[in-house]
């Protein structure tokens, strides 16, 4: 029997996204689902009842009917404990869940002996995972509406313009922080025609600025920022020193400044102080992103507009909200590839399986028992960092370099491999010798390349590499060549190798041409 996936209006103060629209509604049926929407769900982002019925939902009723007929309940907003009390026995709930914080709404899902997938648990350093990523996906969003909110209030262009009246500058936007919604701050301030600069603690995220527009500005201080899987640490009193001057000297001169800096698990870092508050012209706005997590500047207060010393501080901590139909497709968008992977035979049945790393670390609660935190997920190696502290090194991955039990095992590995290589240099014809050297390079350095590239890169990697090694494709072409006179003709190859070469031609192009797709596509993503 196909599960119904039941999506309820959200109801939580403010809240306008909902959990599916109407063009995923019609993916979700070609999975096998049945959906049903609770009636007014998607109103405040704009989709009507109408839309949904036509993609082919049903449409049901008050939040009691829908709850009880759902298999699985697509949510978006934390479910408050009335909603929990209306999820059904052993039922399986997907949504923001936040485990860390509401330990509380963990107890009361267990005792429902529910099935609990939390997108904000997914293994955000899987590249498999990245098409589930709501986290990203709703703070790009949230990034883009950030500038939006500030040009609302800020009283001139963004773009700098040469009019009869005169010459008009343009808007110096400064982004404290550039991960995911800093990253969308600063391309969306860009286009607008803003001079753009950022600062991170992360010195990586510098190139990535720059590609969207924008100038990275550094701290003098030396200190890595990364506190592992793309995320910031708490840095040095000495770094924060040298940080807060710097921030000082931007406050003075820029007009904007939009402040998204979060270190996992903390409050937000206060990095704008009331004095650079005071210190920044009249009419500069101050959009602060971080307000839901105490705000990144003192003088925030959150949910609000407040001006304080001539400088519009906003604080809205419902920047998704403002923007529902977008946040609510790309949500929707990403709990859609999330049933894909948990229904791979396409019949509306779904399989938690916690073998997948994604899975595993989404699911925080598998029939009534508590699974979360998960395991951290197995990843392939990164590049060793070299000041690395051997206490920090992964548990997992497929490097395990630097342990001393293991480098008996690869001295071992190289002393096999040295004497087969003997075998053959001492056996094999000198033309079999040639052609095992240039393999043997080509496998050396093929993996040199690959193993000190970004997990998060594997995917563009291996496309245009797929692309790439379609080398191949010449070789069987001079197979099947037609000959150029009667003396080579003698030489040509027997029908069936000629068959052969057309069958891996044929295979190749695919290689070749998806390949290329695959990476044209994720250029794509990063063209305007
Ligand atoms: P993220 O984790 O991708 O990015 C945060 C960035 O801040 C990281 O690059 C980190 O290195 C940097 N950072 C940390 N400490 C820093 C410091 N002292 N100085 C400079 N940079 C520092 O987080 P994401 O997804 O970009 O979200 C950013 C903020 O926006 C979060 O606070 C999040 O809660 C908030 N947010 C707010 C929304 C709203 O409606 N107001 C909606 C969505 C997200």
């Amino acid at each position: 029997m196909p599960l119904l996936i039941g999506v309820p209006r959200e109801i939580a103060a403010g809240e306008k996204r909902v959990a599916t629209v109407p063009e995923v509604v019609e993916k979700l049926i070609k999975l096998g689902f049945k959906v049903a929407v609770e009636s007014g769900a998607g109103d405040a982002a704009n989709f009507s009842d109408d839309s949904y019925r036509a993609a082919g939902a049903e449409i049901i009723e008050g939040a009691a009917k829908l709850w009880a007929a759902s298999d699985i309940v697509f949510k978006v907003s934390v479910p408050t404990t009335e909603e929990v009390g209306l999820l059904r026995e052993g039922g399986h709930l997907i949504g923001f869940i936040w485990p860390a914080q509401n330990p509380e709404l963990m107890q009361q899902l267990a005792a429902k002996k529910a099935t609990v997938l939390a997108i904000d648990a997914l293994p955000r350093m899987l590249s498999r995972a990245q098409k589930m990523d709501a986290l990203t996906s709703q703070a790009g969003v949230a990034g883009y509406r950030a500038v939006i909110e500030a040009a609302n209030v800020f009283g001139r262009f963004f773009n700098g313009q040469i009019t009869a009246a005169g010459k008009v500058p343009p808007a110096k936007v400064f982004i404290a922080g550039a991960g995911v919604a800093g990253l969308a701050a600063i391309g969306t301030a860009a286009g607008l025609g803003a001079v753009v600069r950022a600062n991170d603690t992360r010195a990586e995220v510098a190139d990535q600025v720059k590609s969207l527009g924008g100038e990275f500005v550094k701290v003098e201080f030396e200190e890595e920022g990364g506190g592992g899987g793309g995320y910031a640490k708490v840095m040095s009193e000495g770094f924060q020193q040298a940080q807060r001057e710097m921030y000082a000297k931007q406050a003075k001169e820029v007009d904007i400044i939009i402040t998204t800096a979060l270190i996992p698990g903390k409050p937000a870092p206060k990095l704008i102080t009331s004095e650079m508050v005071q210190s920044m012209k009249p009419g500069s706005v101050i959009v602060d992103m971080a307000a839901e997590r105490g705000g990144n500047c003192e003088l925030t207060e959150p949910g609000q507009v407040v001006v304080k010393h001539g400088v519009t501080i906003v604080g809205y901590t419902d920047l998704n909200s403002r923007l529902a139909k977008q946040s609510s497709t790309l949500y929707a968008t990403n709990l859609f590839r999330l049933s894909e992977e948990l229904c791979k035979t396409k019949d509306g049945i779904i399989n938690v399986n916690m073998e997948d790393d994604a899975i595993r670390g989404l699911t925080v609660i598998k029939d009534g028992a508590v699974t979360w935190p998960a395991p951290a997920p197995k990843l392939p190696a990164a590049p060793a960092k070299a000041a690395a502290k051997p206490a920090q090194a992964p548990a997992h991955g497929h490097g395990g370099g630097g342990a001393p039990a293991s480098a008996g095992k690869t001295a071992a590995i190289f002393g096999v491999a040295a004497v087969l290589f003997l075998l053959v240099g001492a056996y094999a014809p000198a033309a079999f010798l040639g052609h095992f050297t240039v393999f043997v390079l080509a496998c050396f350095i093929g993996y040199m390349v690959v193993w000190n590239v970004t997990p998060a890169l594997h995917t563009p990697l291996m496309s245009v590499t797929n692309a790439i090694s379609s080398i191949i494709a010449i070789g069987a072409l001079v197979q099947i060549a037609p000959p150029l006179n009667f003396m080579e003709s003698m030489d040509r190859p027997d029908g069936w190798i000629r068959w052969l070469a057309v069958f891996g031609i044929a295979l190749t192009s695919v290689n070749m041409f998806g390949g290329f797709a695959v990476t044209r596509r994720m250029l794509s993503m990063f063209r305007k």
